[in-house]
């Protein structure tokens, strides 16, 4: 017999599937930090994640009458109709993250808005149901808390904490994407071992891993210089280019200068942006490369550094592609591409 899915197996099943690893939780958070107007965002993670993780925002909090509509799926303040899509200028649409990611792990959020006199701490359960609030201090801003992540899902769980490590660096990875290309926003991430381990427990040190400047004097360029040292700027060239007259598109950033100490042994260096969102683009990555490599007169493997956002009108493309957003599909692809690979050489 064809039966319907109990509601809360849904909900598990397609959790699942927004929230595919650490990186992905930190990442809807981040976003969400970012949406709010936050300048300063801060990540907090115990144990390679295994144990917690917290990101901190000074954004513009979430009020009362909002605090059950925060964890409810499809419930969002970003947009209210789908043609909202075509302009759309915020990370988060779809008013699913948070839902999800109480179906994955065990969420609190703290928040205060500048309207408020002091904070809400709020639990949630797995459905995203409200169980408890408690009045606390703190500043205008967000902390959204994760625990036990994964812990719904014994297979993931299993698979997370053994590759904690692994899943951290990506982490890392993801949050360095984030923090190069928010101008203007400071984003700090730091790692401290869990309580009972060599190095852990509260007298343990945290170790700041990611540490961005923020304020009005920050771009692109002293990002890149406190996410990878001083030295890794040196060797990078600004690109800011149109990419074809009737495209509407420019490409904007920074790439290795051609010159063979200045590119790297591998491409773990690349940062794809389309209007500030990272995401993957595999053709510009192609693009990028063929042409760093097609400047030298001998064969070389070596792959450049690149940060490179692409600004086009939001209407040119769609991020409501894959549940992760991680995957866009641009309109005028093809000749995106050609005009990358003229503005490159
Ligand atoms: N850090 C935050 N500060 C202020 N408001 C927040 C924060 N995080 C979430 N919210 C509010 O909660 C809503 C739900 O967040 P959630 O991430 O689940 O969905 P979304 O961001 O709207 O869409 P998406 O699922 O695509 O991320 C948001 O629309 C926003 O109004
Ligand atoms: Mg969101």
């Amino acid at each position: 017999a064809i039966r319907a899915i109990a509601p809360d197996a849904v909900h598990r099943i397609c959790s699942g599937q927004v929230v595919l690893d650490l990186a992905s939780a930190v990442k809807e958070l981040v976003e969400n930090a970012l949406d709010a107007g936050a300048t300063n965002v801060e990540v907090r993670v115990r144990e390679h994640g295994v144990e917690c993780v917290e990101v901190v925002d000074n954004g513009a909090g979430v009020s009362e009458e909002n605090f059950a509509a925060l964890t409810t799926k499809y419930a969002t303040s970003k947009i209210a109709a789908f043609d909202d899509l075509a302009s759309l200028r915020s990370f988060g649409f779809r008013g699913e993250a948070l839902s999800s990611l109480c179906a994955m792990s065990t969420l609190v959020v703290t928040t205060k808005t500048k309207d408020d006199d002091a904070g809400s701490r709020i639990e949630y359960d797995r459905s995203g149901m409200i169980v408890r609030v408690e009045t606390v201090a703190r500043a205008t801003g967000t902390t959204v808390t994760l625990r036990d992540v994964f812990a719904p899902l014994p297979v993931r769980r299993k698979e997370f904490v053994r590759n904690a490590k692994r899943e951290y660096a990506k982490l890392l990875r993801l949050l360095q994407a984030y923090a190069m290309i928010s101008a203007g926003v400071r984003i700090v991430c730091s790692h401290q071992r869990a309580e009972g381990v060599r190095g852990g427990g509260n007298g343990g040190g945290r170790e700041t891993v990611v540490n961005t400047r923020g304020g009005v004097h920050a771009d692109v360029r002293s990002n890149v210089a406190c996410v990878f040292g001083a030295k890794a700027v040196q060797g990078l060239t600004p690109v800011d280019a149109v990419l074809g007259a009737d495209l509407g598109c420019r490409v904007v950033g920074l790439v290795s200068k051609a010159q063979a100490e200045c590119g790297r042994a591998g491409g773990d260096r690349q940062f794809f942006y389309v209007n500030g969102r990272p995401v993957d683009l595999p053709k510009a990555t192609k693009a990028l490369n063929e042409t760093y490599r097609a400047q030298f007169s001998v064969a070389i493997t070596r792959a450049p550094f690149a940060v490179l956002d692409f600004r086009l009108p939001t209407n040119a493309y769609d991020v409501n592609v894959t549940p992760d957003k991680r995957e866009v599909l641009l309109h005028s692809e093809k000749e995106i591409m050609a005009e990358l690979r003229r503005v490159l050489l």
